[in-house]
């Protein structure tokens, strides 16, 4: 099924069903994520391509390096005392995505943007009345406080981007340069930005023209997008591995042969360590950090048989494709060598092609930010198990 929604009837299935917190917080559908399949989402998934997702992007790749270099010798310092994991990479993918966004511009306000970020997911996730009964979403019945939240939330982003947007407007960079951030290469495309002149499109059809109000929501599709999923997903893999000391210490063995204990882990070294990737993809299957594929019809269509009208809601639930017994032997258990060149899913991968491994969906509105996602998780996982050996706590809380 998941086959003939994202791949067979992708057409039909490519636009987002959004709820009133996400049209508000999203400026009515202004950024990429939420907005429905069309010219405008394939102009701004262009531009988010070419301009902070792609290989070519050197300095989101140089974000990864660096903050991983800065934030996880942290964990070496605590050698002998619990550290607690999941901090650790909340924190640095935060850092990531916010240097990669922002360049170094407003680091000093990076605490204020993450109660921004834990707001927003919280509204995204929060029942509302007013989704299923339109009437009692007015802004004087407000039974659950949702509108009070939903405007004071939009407020603090607006505030926050409104500045660092003002502060780039201010020293302008030009777009690509060596050291311009995302939002450099976004006002490019500002209208009526002294920076948006000169027709800067590459390969952007036509004269593509962003508002202010694209800017920022972009820039919450990128922080939101890229910094829980990736955080969560390390800290499933080190529990998964702690768990399974057989392929932990199997990892560790790559990784003294391949990077040995004089230096750090480089980019170079990823590909020579076969089972830490297989380890990676199987933790990937029993944790995909999103678990629900949240997709709408455009218009009326037929799958198997049944007919699906317009502006139908489909999920589908990666969480339980990757643990059903029909195509995965031993289902439950976390056994990376499955994915080995004698084991039963040998050459299965995760990039959408294989539809019993969705992590990043498939299809047209699958996600972008997988490679530049990959290499922060690949990065952090491979230095977090290098030169340690990490073990789980005897009681809840922290991992040691
Ligand atoms: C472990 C890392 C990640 C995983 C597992 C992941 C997974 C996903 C999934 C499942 C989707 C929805 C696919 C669908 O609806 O069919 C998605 C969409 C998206 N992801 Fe990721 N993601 C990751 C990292 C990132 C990063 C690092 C970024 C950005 C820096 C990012 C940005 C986005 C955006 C903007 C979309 C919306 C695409 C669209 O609607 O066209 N993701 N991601």
């Amino acid at each position: 099924m998941a086959r003939q929604v994202l791949q067979m009837h992708d057409n039909v299935f490519s636009n987002r069903p959004a709820s009133i917190a996400i049209t508000y917080l999203t400026y009515d559908r202004a950024d990429m994520a939420f907005a429905n399949y069309g010219p405008f989402w394939r102009q701004m998934r262009k531009l988010c391509v070419m301009k902070l997702f792609s290989r070519k992007r050197a300095e989101s790749w140089a974000s990864v390096r660096d903050e991983v270099d800065a934030t996880l010798p942290a964990a070496s310092d605590k050698s002998g005392e619990p550290l607690n994991i999941g901090e650790l990479v909340i924190n640095l993918t935060k850092n990531i995505i916010f240097r990669a966004a922002f360049g170094s511009q407003g680091h000093e306000d990076q605490h204020e943007f993450i109660g921004i970020l834990q707001e927003f997911s919280k509204l995204f996730g929060a029942f509302n009345i007013g989704d299923f009964i339109p009437w009692l979403s007015r802004s004087w019945m407000d039974m659950h406080g949702i509108n009070k939240r939903l405007k004071a939330a939009r407020g603090a982003v607006d505030r926050f981007i409104d500045k660092i947007i003002d502060e780039h407007l201010a020293n302008p960079k030009v777009a690509d340069a060596e050291d311009a951030d995302m939002v450099n290469d976004m006002l490019a495309f500002l209208e009526d930005s002294p920076a948006g002149k000169g027709g800067e499109g590459g390969d952007l059809q036509g004269n593509l023209k962003l508002t202010r109000d694209n800017i920022k929501a972009i820039i919450m599709d990128v922080m939101f997008g890229g910094t829980e999923t990736v955080a969560s997903t390390i800290e499933w893999a080190m529990a998964e591995l702690m768990r399974n000391q057989e392929d932990l210490k199997r990892v560790q063995q790559e990784l003294t042969d391949v990077v040995g204990l004089d230096r750090k882990v480089q980019e170079s070294d990823l590909d020579k360590l076969p089972h830490f990737k297989r380890a990676k993809k199987e933790n990937l299957r029993l944790h995909p950090p999103i678990p629900l594929l949240l997709h709408e019809t455009a218009q009326d269509c037929e799958v198997v048989g049944y007919s699906i009208p317009k502006k139908s809601r489909v999920m589908i639930n990666v969480w339980a494709i990757g643990r059903d017994k029909a195509s995965w032997k031993d289902a439950e258990t976390f056994w990376p060598s499955r994915f080995g060149p004698d084991g039963e899913c040998a050459g299965v991968d995760f990039r959408g092609n294989y539809f019993e491994l969705l992590p990043f969906g498939s299809g047209r509105r699958s996600c972008p930010g997988l490679q530049l996602g990959m290499y922060a998780l690949e990065l952090a996982m491979a230095q977090l198990m290098h030169c340690f050996d990490r073990s789980l706590p005897d009681c809840e809380g922290h991992v040691a």
